[in-house]
């Protein structure tokens, strides 16, 4: 029997039994519209999110100290680019195009990544995105390698494999400058102190504030908690942090043996509220640098475009 035939309680309880066999939703398949919408609202902010996040390590690629640092970092920013470009793919197969999404970020309607509206103040920041920031999205983006959305968790896989590279390259940075000169460990632990708690801050309210997390997880899109990868990045990063000789910056981290795992801090809650509604350090000139480059762009997609139109009238004729 085909979906126009099965009645819609139906076609619940076959879209559930997919998910209970871990079997993966595909465009084609029927799904539930507010699954469909769940997932254009994380997939898309999730493809704005490496797009703004070009912009804070952008800002350092003519600055960079050596021409391998300024080879490796352009390298990086040019594949966050590449993983916005998935990500807008796989938000379209749900049926959303690339113009919508873009309205939607250019008017402030849709969000993207906290973290991103911080500033980079020393060539430090970008030792401390690639290792932190790079480093708690790919805690995140492993387990979205099993989220039940198969486009989805297909750009997941490879984009994992780019953002190692990214972490490693973060993480060497910060590793020269702590066993450098006093003044380049200052820069480095300058830089954890201002980075620490905002890449906290990227996996979400806690879970008994986040209004998604519930239906995330009975619909297999998230397959852990923000809690829980938060915590997992705590339990990883603090022995990195050590092993280079820096502190982290937060007084209460204590290893708690019963829960095999950190404890830490409060996070500032107020501070992340602020950033997501729009009023952190950085959003107004992160989205006006992006609609000012979009409208620059626009011949480029004329361009493409009226090459597209004339490439289909010839094989059309
Ligand atoms: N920054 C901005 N908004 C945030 C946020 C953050 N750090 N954390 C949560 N929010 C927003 C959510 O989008 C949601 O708002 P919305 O309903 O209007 O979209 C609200 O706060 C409540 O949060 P929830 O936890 O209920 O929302 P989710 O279930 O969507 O969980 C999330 C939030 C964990 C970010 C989830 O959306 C997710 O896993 N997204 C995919 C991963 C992603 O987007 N990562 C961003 C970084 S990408 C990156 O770092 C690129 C790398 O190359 C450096």
């Amino acid at each position: 029997m085909n979906s126009l035939k099965l009645d819609e309680n139906q076609l619940i309880e076959n879209f559930e039994a997919k998910l209970a066999k871990n079997e993966m939703i595909e465009p084609k398949d029927w799904m539930p519209a507010q699954y469909r919408k769940h997932l254009i609202r994380q997939i898309s902010q999730h493809a704005h999110s490496e797009i703004i996040g070009m912009q804070p390590e952008g800002n350092w690629i003519t600055r960079a100290p050596s021409m391998r640092r300024k080879m490796v970092l352009l390298a990086k920013v040019q594949d966050e680019a590449g993983h916005g470009l998935y990500l807008y793919s796989a938000a379209e197969s749900m049926g959303i195009s690339r113009e919508e999404m873009l309205e939607q970020l250019h008017t402030g309607e849709a969000k993207y990544s906290s973290i991103f509206n911080y500033p980079t103040l020393t060539w430090a920041d970008m030792g401390a995105i690639g290792w932190l920031v790079d480093g708690a999205a790919i805690m995140n983006q492993v387990m979205l390698q099993r989220t039940s959305y198969g486009p989805y968790a297909r750009a997941m896989v490879r984009i994992c494999k780019e953002e190692s590279f990214h972490q490693r390259q973060g993480y060497e940075i910060m590793n020269v400058l702590a066993s450098g000169s006093p003044e380049q460990k200052e820069m480095a632990q300058d830089a954890l102190n201002r980075w620490w708690w905002p890449s906290l801050m990227m996996f979400g309210p806690r879970d008994e504030e986040s209004p998604n997390s519930a239906q995330a997880i009975k619909w297999k899109i998230k397959r852990e908690t923000n809690d829980q990868l938060r915590q997992r990045f705590v339990n990883q990063t603090v022995s990195q942090v050590e092993k280079i000789g820096l502190v982290v910056p937060d007084k209460a981290i204590k290893w708690n043996e019963a829960k095999k795992g950190y404890d830490f801090g409060e996070i500032n809650w107020d501070e992340f509220w602020t950033v997501v509604k729009g009023n952190g350090p950085c959003n107004k000139l992160r989205i006006a640098n992006k609609i000012k480059s979009h409208d620059e762009g626009a011949w480029v997609r004329e361009a493409a475009n009226a090459h597209a139109e004339k490439n289909n009238k010839t094989k059309a004729a």
